[in-house]
């Protein structure tokens, strides 16, 4: 998939397709709204087809996915299908949501998943939504998929979330939102706020402070009118390629800057990388800006705690990142990666020391100290769309040769990555 060069020359500017969560919910929100929502930039993937495919099965009029999408909303009180097969492919979003919006109806549905997705623990949503009232039956003898949620008759919810997870604070706060009825949750650490904001831009009443989400149940939802901002997530593959570059600078335009994700550019910065955010906006529900980044000598760092939940989703690239810096990255507290797409950490480390890099893995994280070497191997993607796009920006950068296996993984939520990454490297 790369080839090695000797210096890596970043160049120009891109667009990267619309936030995956942003996407999934403007759909699901907009079948539960009085009115035609309109849906600008909606990110053409594969998780999002799941999430429209799910909703079809349920009996909303999901259009085929466009640039410009009218999605008609069907109210609340609308009733989907009463038994629904709801097969999220690899997509652990569309099915954690689409579970607390089951949950608030009379029907019944029963989520099935790929390889991957079948494995990922599903109690964590499934508990409290019976403790609402619920009915969830995990069909196999682990925590996952296939599982049946039947729902309807639910009553109020006081929830503390064990671990931090925008997943399952949405899929609670839907089920408020379809089962009309008041959910409050407690976050140990503040995560990715998406649905609080498009939940309060059609109108509903949500709280938020001191660690505490307070939902009082709407009786109707207004229509989105929304552009999806540019997927920061993606943004991040490139922002570390130019950081990791030898000379030139990237822009990347219209990237959302939700604080819930930028965790790192923040990390960036701290290695010393120069990223720049420029005509920031912040009118809409979701602010936006331009990210330019240019290559500069990069120092390992520390990422923990707090922080861990704004870029969960970043640690595999910028785990390749610190491969590239000098001195030693600690990545602790993120145990939470370990049930991703594949187990990150696990094949994380596996992939970085099959190519030659000095990295320890720990039950939370990994220490990797960073080095100009020359690296080469092949990367076993397990399938993990992350996974593939984080190694083949490193191995775009000088002296490294890698084949990175499973290419085509990235459909999930980049269809054109390395179409996209072979227009600013060279
Ligand atoms: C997401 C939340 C995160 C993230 C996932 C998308 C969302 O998962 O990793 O890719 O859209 O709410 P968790 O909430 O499980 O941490």
């Amino acid at each position: 998939m790369t080839r090695g060069r000797s210096r890596l020359a970043v160049r120009g500017e891109l667009r990267v397709p619309g936030d995956k969560s942003v996407s999934h919910r403007a759909l699901m929100f907009g079948c539960l709204a009085d009115g035609t929502t309109t849906v600008r930039g909606i990110l053409r993937s594969a998780d999002i087809e799941s999430t429209a495919g799910a909703l079809r099965a349920l009996g909303w009029p999901v259009p085929a996915l466009a640039p410009e999408l009218m999605v008609p909303g069907s109210g609340l009180s609308h009733l989907p299908s009463p038994i629904s097969q709801l097969d999220c492919g690899n997509s652990g979003t569309s099915t954690r949501l689409l579970m607390g919006l089951v949950a608030g109806y009379p029907v019944k549905a029963t989520f099935t998943g790929d390889e991957s997705l079948s494995r990922r623990p599903m109690r964590r949503v499934a508990k409290p939504l019976v403790d609402m009232g619920a009915r969830i039956t995990i069909h196999g003898d682990r925590d996952g998929l296939p599982l049946t949620v039947e729902g309807g008759g639910l009553r109020a919810l006081d929830w503390t979330l064990e671990t931090p997870s925008a997943q399952v604070k949405s899929a609670l706060l839907i089920a408020g939102v379809t089962g009309g009825v008041a959910v409050v949750i407690r976050e140990p650490a503040p995560t990715r706020d998406h649905t609080e904001r498009m939940l309060r831009s059609q109108g509903a009443a949500i709280d938020v402070g001191s660690g505490m989400i307070v939902l009082d149940p709407p009786t109707r939802l207004d229509p989105l009118n929304i552009t999806v901002p540019g997927d920061p997530s993606s943004a991040a593959f490139f922002a570390a390629l130019a950081a990791m570059a030898d000379v030139g600078s990237v822009t990347i335009r219209d990237v959302g800057l939700n604080p819930g994700r930028c965790g790192f550019i923040a990390v960036l910065r701290r290695m010393g990388a120069r990223v720049d955010i420029v005509d920031r906006n912040d009118a809409g529900p979701e602010p936006l800006g331009d990210l330019v980044v240019r290559p500069v000598h990069l120092s390992g760092t520390v990422i923990d705690g707090d922080e861990v939940p704004s870029l969960i989703d970043e640690l595999p690239v910028l785990a390749c990142v610190a491969a590239r810096a000098s001195g030693e990255t600690i990545i602790a507290g993120a145990a939470e990666l370990r049930v991703k797409e594949s187990d990150r950490i696990g094949a994380v480390v596996a992939n970085l020391r099959a190519i030659g890099v000095d990295v320890d893995e720990t039950p939370d994280g990994m220490r990797i100290r960073g080095t100009r070497a020359p690296l080469s191997g092949r990367i076993d993607t397990h399938g993990d769309h992350r996974l593939a796009m984080a190694f083949g920006v490193l191995g775009a950068t000088a002296q490294a040769d890698l084949q990175v296996d499973r290419p085509e993984c990235v459909a999930v939520s980049y269809p054109d990555f390395w179409r996209d990454l072979a227009h600013v490297a060279s």
